[in-house]
């Protein structure tokens, strides 16, 4: 999630749900950690581009943690970012912890109607220039509705999909375009274009 330099730290944010994740939270000693892979966001060609400008970053529980080093790049080239967090089960705001985003609210659950309408009036009230949604698909899908409807900006989603190999290998992140054809995401980047 962040690399403190100063201080020779590598932070990583975990969220237990299995045999895996469990077995990380129960290393006392070291962790080999394999990466980065840098495709956990899918449009970082929008990413890289916007400079100088407004930008929306939505994230829910653990997913915010690719949103981190995404909200500070976008600061570090001058851009305003606006965040709206849902804590979800982490209940942990790590955007407001980890960077300086100007956090609008971290109170809503995103899944919820009042959300629908704190994206609305957030895209009506400012002209942003890209979205960065980090959250479920389905929190993707809902948010990728109000983009569409309120707003022209460029949209940046979280790579969702499980990884395996890392590699381009195995075949574990595979999704199909709109096309049918397989696209390993742990390698290719995806943009979706608004
Ligand atoms: S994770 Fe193995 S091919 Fe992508």
């Amino acid at each position: 999630m962040l690399v403190d330099d100063e201080n020779d730290e590598i932070i990583i944010a975990v969220e237990v749900h299995g045999v895996k994740t469990e077995a990380v939270k129960l290393v006392d000693d070291f962790l080999l950690i394999k990466g980065p892979y840098w495709n956990a966001l899918f449009g970082i060609e929008f990413m890289k581009k916007t400079k100088n400008t407004n930008c929306l970053v939505i994230a829910r529980g653990i997913a915010q943690a690719p949103a981190v080093l995404a909200v500070n790049y976008l600061l570090k080239n001058n851009n305003i970012v606006d965040v709206i967090v849902d804590k979800g089960s982490t209940n942990t705001n790590f955007i407001k912890y980890y960077t300086r985003a100007n956090i609008i609210s971290d109170k809503l659950n995103l899944y919820e109607n009042k959300a629908q309408q704190l994206f609305k009036d957030s895209l009506e009230s400012v002209n942003y220039n890209i979205v960065l949604i980090c959250g479920s698909n389905a929190l993707q899908k809902e948010v990728l509705t109000c983009v569409n409807k309120y707003s022209n900006a460029n949209v940046v989603l979280s790579n969702n999909k499980e990884m395996c190999c890392g590699e381009g290998i195995c075949g574990a992140c595979v999704v199909n375009n709109s096309s049918g054809i397989p696209i390993r995401s742990c390698k290719t980047q995806i943009s979706y274009n608004n």
